[in-house]
């Protein structure tokens, strides 16, 4: 029941309509009995401070950030948190004096994710597509998980050597390889943990992965996916097909949602209620079978 004490939280996006957040963050307040709703929000480009700042005046307790918001929401905040700032984006803004706090929860979500798929990246060879946002924030944390090497392919080998460079800088972490998409023949023989973060093979452009040589699934064991929808893309089938291990990214979605749930309200969503929630987001995304 919506009363006099409950709490809005929120999430700013363009477009927001098709955003699966208010079922993760409903679903938790519902489960934890907190007085809590969540709405989305459709924010223009430009106006995304003057919302933020709109929210905070409004004592909404937390609100996230989606595309193409998670650059520009910096300027309306007053602290950023430091895997954020290193990250260059900001999915999560927490209350504090003053104004909003901005975080980044996707990376630690897809860490979240893996290790309850018991995937390790500590120490472990990576394959890394792509160099967009996505990429740049997973090469951040690879590098901050101490990978042990990262070999990133992207189609513009510019943009690799640029997120390279920087991941350098701010961490200190020699551990980024920088290669071309087409060069992938020359990776050493071995089997890698591969992380696909371009946007190739996104509904509706279904039929396509970034690389389809059934030669590259050789090298996969486990292959993760950050696209969710499909739940079951192109890439997931080749590693599938080759006998590895293949994985969606609805499960980074819910740990990045129960990562912000967690730092609005001080408290640690426990695994059997994520797990609930996942069943929810399953549902709704009409999965059935993980196989
Ligand atoms: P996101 O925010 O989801 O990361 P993005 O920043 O637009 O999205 O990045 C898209 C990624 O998919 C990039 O790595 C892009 O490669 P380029 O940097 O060379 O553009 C990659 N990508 C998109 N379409 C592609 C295609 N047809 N073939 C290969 N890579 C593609």
């Amino acid at each position: 029941m919506i009363d006099g004490h409950t709490r809005v939280c929120g999430v700013i996006g363009n477009p927001v309509e098709h955003t699966m957040s208010p079922a993760i963050h409903n679903a938790l307040a519902d489960k934890l009995s907190h007085n809590l709703v969540y709405v989305p929000f459709h924010v223009e480009t430009g106006e995304v401070a003057a919302a933020v700042k709109g929210a905070y005046a409004l004592n909404v307790l937390g609100m996230n950030v989606t595309v193409p918001h998670k650059k520009e929401v910096m300027e309306g905040i007053v602290e950023i948190d430091a895997l954020a700032e290193k990250i260059g984006a900001v999915n999560t803004l927490v209350r504090t004096e003053g104004g909003f706090k901005g975080y980044n929860t996707d990376m630690p979500g897809l860490y979240r994710a893996m290790c309850s798929e018991n995937i390790r990246m500590e120490g472990e060879d990576v394959i890394l597509l792509g160099a967009g946002g996505a990429a740049r924030a997973v090469a951040f944390l690879c590098a901050e998980k101490n990978v042990a090497k990262v070999y990133m392919l992207n189609r513009s080998v510019e943009k690799v050597r640029m997120i390279a460079q920087e991941v350098r800088e701010k961490t200190g972490k020699e551990c980024i390889r920088p290669m071309a998409l087409s060069d992938y023949p020359d990776l050493p023989d071995k089997k890698y943990l591969v992380i696909q973060a371009t946007s190739v093979g996104l509904f509706p452009d279904e039929d396509r992965a970034v690389i389809e040589d059934e030669a590259f699934y050789k090298k996969i064991h486990t292959g993760f996916d950050l696209i969710y929808r499909p739940s079951n893309t192109k890439f997931m089938k080749l590693v599938k097909a080759r006998g590895g291990k293949a994985y969606h990214g609805l499960k980074m979605l819910l740990y990045q949602g129960i990562i912000a749930y967690e730092l609005w309200n001080n408290e640690t969503v426990p695994e059997d209620l994520a797990g609930e929630v996942y069943e929810i987001l399953k549902e709704k995304m009409g999965i059935k079978d993980e196989g």
